[in-house]
């Protein structure tokens, strides 16, 4: 019996519910943030993209709810107005980023399944924000590869949210440091790994965690000491690095 009178069964749907997106020391702890500052703040849009979500099959991709209320106030925070993000599955991290931008405001978003998107899409449109969205299907890197040989996009982003392939981030970071401003900021999402980067290496990890895991540690490795970059790792959601170029 959980301390605060939940039966086991209850503990367990809630940690079905909320525990991937948990590294704090226990999901009551979690479930408080969501349900004390979280889902009260939360926009409706945001609800219903997060709900709608959640009876999705592959609804463990989707950015959790606090992640995306710390999104929402670090674009406001930096003024943001040329946005991108990589890795957008149905839409949650973009919509928290839409929400926050002026109206002028402009989001490059890449990933290479429309068709998630677009269950998202109806919610963004009915937001009024969906005119700030240049939606790319594909993968991102040929995109970035192309920006970088044109020439007029360096240094032209404030803010990159990364939350796509775990195995291209180092190869993503080669390519957006030139093209976020200098006093921009990068976010590398995952950066704690479900908590698989301090774990023993005999530890019993679901195959796709214990496959990305060597990137994630590789990537965070390569930010601590690439010096053109501050940098602050937060364990916001399954852990997220700011990367603040200053070269
Ligand atoms: C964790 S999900 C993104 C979650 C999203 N930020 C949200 O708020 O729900 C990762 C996404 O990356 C996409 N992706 C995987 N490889 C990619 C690539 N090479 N280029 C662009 N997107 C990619 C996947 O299709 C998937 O939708």
């Amino acid at each position: 019996m959980a301390t605060n009178g939940e039966t086991k069964e209850n503990q367990a749907g809630r940690h079905q519910e909320v525990g991937h997106k948990s590294l704090l020391q226990s999901d009551a702890l979690y479930q408080y943030i969501l349900e004390t500052s979280v889902y009260p703040r939360e926009p409706a849009p945001m609800k219903e993209l997060r709900e709608v979500t959640a009876k999705h099959p592959w609804n463990i991709m989707t950015t959790s709810a606090d992640e995306g209320q710390f999104l929402n106030m670090l674009l406001k925070l930096i003024n943001a107005k040329n946005t991108m993000e990589i890795g957008v599955y149905t839409g949650y991290s973009l919509l928290a980023t839409a929400l926050a931008l002026p109206h002028d405001g402009k989001i490059l978003a890449m990933d290479i399944n429309r068709e998630n998107y677009e269950i998202g899409l109806p919610i963004i449109q009915k937001a009024g924000v969906a005119h700030k969205i240049d939606f790319k299907e594909g993968p991102a890197l040929p995109v970035l590869d192309q920006m970088i040989e044109d020439g007029k996009y360096h240094g032209t982003y404030d803010f990159i949210f990364v939350d796509a392939d775990k195995d291209n981030y180092l190869n993503y970071h080669k390519r957006l440091i030139e093209l976020v401003k200098v006093g921009g900021l990068i976010g590398y999402d995952n950066t704690l790994w479900n908590g698989s980067v301090v774990a023993p290496p005999d530890a019993q990890l679901r195959k796709y965690v214990r496959y990305y895991r060597d990137f994630v540690l590789e990537l965070n490795k390569a930010l601590a000491v690439d010096p053109r970059i501050e940098i602050c790792q937060l364990p916001v959601g399954d852990g997220i690095t700011l990367c603040r170029r200053i070269s």
